[in-house]
């Protein structure tokens, strides 16, 4: 993968201390977003990488909120669909849920039991893994809806707090790490 394009990338990544909370450095991807040209390196980045990878694809799950912001345009230029995974209380009809703790508290994530058919190919998309408690919820609705599980994608993973262990045998691929 170009160095070049990963720099483009990582350069609009900005740190914050102590958001949303004393100990906590947060790693903003605003500046990113505002950039197209940059924005687009990012899609194109993680578009080389899935089609490298999978050869079929049926849907990119997005993670309320910020993997709404990456999912969509990813999911658009491979020609598949998107399926939401929101926050508590925000989608209509039967749904799974599950609660969870992130680095900075604690919340519950829903699927649409209808979103995915049993034995469907998807791939798990959001900005950032930190502990991992996000994306392992986000595994446990797919799994409960018997889904095939390709990979759960970040941009950014924080090596420190050893998020990927918690997906044990998932497959998990970020594009940038931090110590
Ligand atoms: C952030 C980030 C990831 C999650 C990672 O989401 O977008 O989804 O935390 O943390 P974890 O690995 O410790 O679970 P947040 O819940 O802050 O909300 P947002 O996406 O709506 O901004
Ligand atoms: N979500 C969880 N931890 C985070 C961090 N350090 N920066 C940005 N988003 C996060
Ligand atoms: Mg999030």
């Amino acid at each position: 993968m170009s160095d070049e394009r990963l720099r483009a990338v990582r350069d609009r990544v900005r740190p914050f201390p102590d958001f949303p909370e004393p100990g906590v450095l947060f790693r903003d991807i605003s500046p990113l977003l505002k950039d197209p040209v940059a924005f687009r390196t990012l899609i194109d980045l993680l578009e080389d990488h899935l089609r490298a990878s999978f050869p079929k694809i049926d849907f990119i799950a997005g993670l309320d909120s910020r993997g709404f912001l990456i999912g969509p345009p990813l999911a658009q230029r491979l020609g598949i669909g998107f399926v939401p995974i929101r926050k508590k209380g925000k989608l209509p009809g039967p749904t799974e849920s599950v609660s969870y703790s992130l680095e900075y508290g604690k919340a519950e994530l829903e699927i649409q039991s209808d979103a995915v058919e049993p034995g469907q190919k998807v791939v798990i998309v959001d900005d950032l893994l930190a502990t991992g408690g996000t994306m392992c919820a986000a595994c446990e609705l797919l799994k409960r809806l018997k889904a095939k599980i390709l990979e759960c994608l970040v941009i950014i993973e924080l090596k420190a707090l050893k998020g990927s262990e918690k997906l044990n045998s998932i497959p998990f691929y970020s594009l940038l790490q931090y110590d």
